[in-house]
C-alpha cells in the first residue's frame, strides 16, 4: 500500500493521502485509488492545489472526459471540459443576483447525480476547491447502494426493471428556472435511465435517482413522480448521508452511478466561492447497459 486510505464510515467515503495530484499519477497508485473509489463511492484528497490541466489529467484516468454545454447566460464556463461552479464573474466581481448562470447553479442544491439527463451520464465527478465560502457551501452525499440495500424486499421487487425519464428541464423547473440557451433545448431531449442499476465494478445494486428524474415510463405521470419523490426522500435520510465541509485545495471524487449529492446554500451575494468541476463519462446509457449486461434480472424479472 502506497497511499493511505482512511474510511469516513464503514464503506461510504474515504480520505486519501500519499499522492500528489499535481503530478502524473503512476498506474499502480491509480489502481489503489480506483479500488478505494469502487468501495467507498466518494474520496476526499486534502491539500491538493491542482490547476485545470492537472485536474483533467487525473480525471482522464477514470474514463473519457465529459464535455459541458453552455447551459445558460452568455458564456457559463470558460472551457468546455471544466465546469465553473462559482459566483465570481470573469471581471472578478460577484455575479448579480439575477444572473442566469447563478440561477442555473441553484439547481445544484437539489439532490441529483450528475448528467443523468444525458443519454450517457457521468461516471464520476471531480471537484476542486479554489476559493471557499467561510459559511455554508458544504456538499452532501447520499449512498444509494445502502439505501437500496435497506429497502423492503417487496419494494425491491416493484422497482426491478423500472425505467425513469430524466430531463434537465425537470430539475430546473423545480427552482423556477427556464432561461436555457436555445441550443440546450435542441441537444437535451428527455432520456431514459434505470431506477435500479448494478454497479459495474463492485456488482452492488443501487438506486439511480436525481432531481432530473421526472416520471416512470409506462406509469401515469403523477404515480411515477410520487414514487421517485418517495425514493429520493428515503435515500437521503440521515443514515445514508455524509456532509463534507470544504477546506481550501480539497479535491473530491464521487461515483455518480451510486450516489446523489447536493450543494448546501451559502450567501453568494457576500462571499466568493470558486469550484472547478470535471467529469468522466459512463460506459453507456443505463438502460442499454442493463440490456447488454450479464445481469439476468436487470430488465426481466424481480429478484428476491
Ligand atoms: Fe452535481
Amino acid at each position: 500500500m502506497v497511499i493511505s486510505v482512511t474510511p469516513l464510515s464503514a464503506d461510504f467515503g474515504a480520505e486519501i493521502v500519499g499522492v500528489d495530484l499535481a503530478q502524473p499519477v503512476p498506474r499502480e497508485i491509480f489502481l489503489e485509488i480506483d479500488a478505494a473509489f469502487v468501495r467507498f463511492a466518494f474520496l476526499v484528497f486534502p491539500d491538493q492545489p491542482v490547476n485545470d490541466d492537472q485536474q483533467l489529467a487525473f480525471t482522464r484516468l477514470f474514463g473519457e472526459l465529459e464535455i459541458n454545454p453552455q447551459y445558460a447566460g452568455g458564456r457559463m464556463f470558460r472551457r468546455d471540459d471544466v465546469a465553473d461552479f462559482t459566483n465570481v464573474d470573469a471581471d472578478d466581481s460577484l455575479m448579480r443576483a439575477h444572473d442566469a448562470r447563478r440561477m442555473f447553479n441553484i439547481g445544484n442544491q437539489l439532490w441529483h447525480t450528475d448528467s443523468s439527463f444525458k443519454h450517457v451520464p457521468a461516471k464520476c465527478s471531480i471537484l476542486s476547491a479554489r476559493e471557499i465560502s467561510p459559511v455554508g457551501g458544504q456538499t452532501e452525499f447520499a449512498d444509494l447502494r445502502a439505501a437500496y440495500d435497506s429497502l423492503p424486499p417487496e419494494m425491491k421487487m416493484q422497482l426491478e426493471g423500472l425505467v425513469a425519464e430524466h430531463s434537465v428541464f425537470r430539475s430546473r423547473s423545480q427552482i423556477g428556472f427556464s432561461e436555457f440557451n436555445q441550443e440546450i433545448h435542441d441537444r437535451f431531449p428527455p432520456v431514459q435511465q434505470m431506477i435500479v442499476r448494478r454497479h459495474f465494478e463492485s456488482s452492488r445494486r443501487s438506486l439511480y435517482l436525481a432531481a432530473h428524474a421526472s416520471h416512470v415510463i409506462g406509469w401515469p405521470v403523477e404515480k411515477g413522480r410520487k414514487l421517485i419523490e418517495d425514493l429520493i426522500a428515503f435515500a437521503t435520510e440521515p443514515q445514508f448521508v455524509y456532509r463534507h465541509r470544504w477546506r481550501m485545495a480539497d479535491v473530491l471524487v464521487w461515483d455518480n452511478r451510486c450516489t446523489m449529492h447536493r450543494g448546501k446554500p451559502y450567501d453568494d451575494t457576500r462571499y466568493r466561492r470558486i469550484m472547478h468541476n470535471t467529469k468522466a463519462a459512463d460506459k453507456g446509457n443505463t438502460v442499454d447497459l442493463a440490456r447488454t449486461s450479464n445481469d439476468p434480472v436487470a430488465l426481466l424479472a424481480p429478484i428476491i
